[in-house]
């Protein structure tokens, strides 16, 4: 997984983020309906007095180069092009598609693909996931958003990708894929396409950013912090993950592989690993669901809403023993997602603190020695929260330069989940008893 090759020179680089804590904005009424706006392409937004500036402007609140930013080094500029390449190519023909850059399949996601009569002059589709993919169709905007206030910008059309809740919605409607559209099958991977993974705040890290949260951000904003951008993100990502197991069709008899760990069924037959993981207690040959994401919402309500924890994991424990063999398990699939939604809004009220980061943080240390993190997918949500909340204790200066600086020395533990196939089960319980040795000083 490329994002993992970066994790260990991101944590060396580490960026200087904004980070007092009590960021409240509710986003439930922020779905995507961006869409049915003009959206007047990437060109519209890149003039050179606009956003696309060859250097950052030092007395602006916005950088103004944000096109170079994104045009230079970021992925999604280049979304499009990827639906050029051999490998799509082949993904498109194990499909049956005629081509990967007309099939809307593709479209969704490597590009910004609204309607006909919703693209301006100046609209691309090859710009790829540009910037009205995020920012919302600047159709209503565009005249008056550099006047007025940030809250009229909103009022406009500007999609709020400030707001935790709000931004996870947004990513994960790519990264995790969608329940109506943006939807990612099994058949797709199939055919070739990579596997997704995804945690709301090493991608937020990584995306080259085109912005600086500084004072002026941060007025005009709020604060936000990056523990409460992991923990959202964890959520939304249970409830994305929820949503689409209602929305899919179970193909007959069968569920839709997508929604399970892809290594559950991936791996060698010779190789019986098999014992009992303490927490989900799963049956030896049970079908796995990714579980990951509900997992890290467990550890995050154990840490910030103990008065759910309890009714999550039991909820969380029966769907993934019993969802698979129910006939209907749609109020089981219910009951969870209500379990979510209110961890969800106890934190929208009250931010996640360090604190209780730090407590996480030593539970997942506990939790995958206890269950030697067997599995591959819950092993990689750890390394990615592991990451988040070393950013954050880091930047808090809450932990001191040198017990930070052991925390650094965890290499292995991103070192052991950098390829899927090649992971390396007893190198990352080396990475947590060095982990521990450090928190336990
Ligand atoms: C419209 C779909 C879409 C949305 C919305 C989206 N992304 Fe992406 N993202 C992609 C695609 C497609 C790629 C792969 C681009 C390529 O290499 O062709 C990607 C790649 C990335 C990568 C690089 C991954 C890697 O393995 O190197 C990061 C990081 C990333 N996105 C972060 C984000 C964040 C953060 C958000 C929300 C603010 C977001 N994305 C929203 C579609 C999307
Ligand atoms: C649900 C959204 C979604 C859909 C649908 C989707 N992709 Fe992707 N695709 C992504 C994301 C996100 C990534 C980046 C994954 C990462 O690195 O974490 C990606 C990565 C890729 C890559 C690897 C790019 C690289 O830089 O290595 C290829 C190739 C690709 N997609 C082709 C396709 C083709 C062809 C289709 C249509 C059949 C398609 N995708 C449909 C979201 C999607
Ligand atoms: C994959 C999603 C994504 C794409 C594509 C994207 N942005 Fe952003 N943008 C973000 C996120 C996330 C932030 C930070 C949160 C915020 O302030 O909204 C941001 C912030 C900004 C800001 C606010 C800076 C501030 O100080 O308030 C501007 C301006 C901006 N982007 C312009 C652009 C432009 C112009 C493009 C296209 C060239 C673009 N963005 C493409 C996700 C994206
Ligand atoms: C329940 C079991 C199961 C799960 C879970 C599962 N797959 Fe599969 N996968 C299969 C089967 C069965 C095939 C078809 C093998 C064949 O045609 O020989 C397959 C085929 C594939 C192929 C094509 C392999 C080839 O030999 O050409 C890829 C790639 C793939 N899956 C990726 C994934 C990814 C990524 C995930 C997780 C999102 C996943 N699979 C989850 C059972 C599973």
């Amino acid at each position: 997984m490329k994002v993992i090759k970066r994790l260990v020179f991101g944590l060396i680089q580490l960026v200087v983020v904004v980070l007092a804590i009590g960021f409240a904005n509710a986003a439930d009424e922020n779905s995507s309906d961006t869409q049915e706006v003009a959206h007047i392409g990437v060109a519209g937004c890149a003039a050179s007095t606009c956003h696309g500036s060859n250097v950052g402007f030092a007395d602006s609140g916005i950088l103004r180069n944000e096109f170079r930013t994104w045009n230079e080094q970021d992925p999604h500029a280049r979304a499009f092009k990827t639906l050029l390449t051999d490998e799509s190519k082949r993904i498109a023909r194990n499909l049956g598609l005629a081509s990967a850059e007309s099939a809307d399949i593709c479209l969704d996601c490597h590009a910004d693909n609204v309607a006909e009569e919703f693209r301006g002059e100046e609209f691309q589709i090859s710009d790829g996931v540009g910037c009205e993919v995020c920012h919302g169709g600047a159709g209503n905007y565009l005249e008056s958003h550099t006047d007025a206030s940030h809250a009229d910008n909103l009022k406009a059309g500007l999609y709020p990708s400030e707001d935790p809740h709000a931004r996870a919605q947004l990513c994960v409607s790519c990264h995790v894929g969608g329940a109506d559209e943006r939807k990612i099958t099994h058949r797709i991977m199939g055919a070739g396409h990579p596997r997704l993974s995804f945690e709301l705040n090493t991608f937020t890290s990584i995306q080259p950013a085109h912005y600086r949260v500084d004072a002026d951000y941060s007025e005009r904003k709020g604060n936000i912090s990056e523990l409460q951008v992991w923990a959202v993100g964890q959520i939304v990502a249970a409830e994305q993950g929820l949503k689409n197991i209602k929305a899919f069709p179970r193909a007959g008899l069968f569920p839709e592989f997508v929604h399970m760990d892809c290594l559950g069924c991936h791996q060698e037959m010779s190789k019986v690993t098999w014992s009992q993981n303490p927490l989900t207690q799963l049956e030896p040959g049970a079908l796995r669901y990714n579980d990951s994401h509900l997992m890290m919402s467990y550890q995050i309500a154990l840490a910030a809403a103990p008065e759910i924890a309890p009714q999550l994991f039991s909820n969380i424990k029966e769907f993934l023993n019993k969802g698979a063999s129910m006939k209907d398990p749609s109020s089981l699939i219910g009951r969870l997602d209500a379990s979510l939604n209110a961890l969800r809004n106890t934190l929208t009220k009250t931010p996640i603190e360090t604190s209780q980061g730090l407590v996480i943080l030593g539970a997942l240390v506990d939790v995958g020695l206890a269950s030697s993190h067997r599995d591959y997918v819950a092993a990689e949500q750890s390394a990615m929260a592991i990451n988040s909340v070393l950013r954050v204790m880091d930047l808090e200066a809450d932990l001191s330069s040198a017990r930070a600086q052991a925390l650094r020395g965890t290499e292995d533990i991103f070192d052991s989940v950098r390829d899927s196939e090649q992971y390396k089960p007893a190198k990352f319980l080396n990475g947590l008893r060095k982990v521990k040795a450090v928190l336990a000083r």
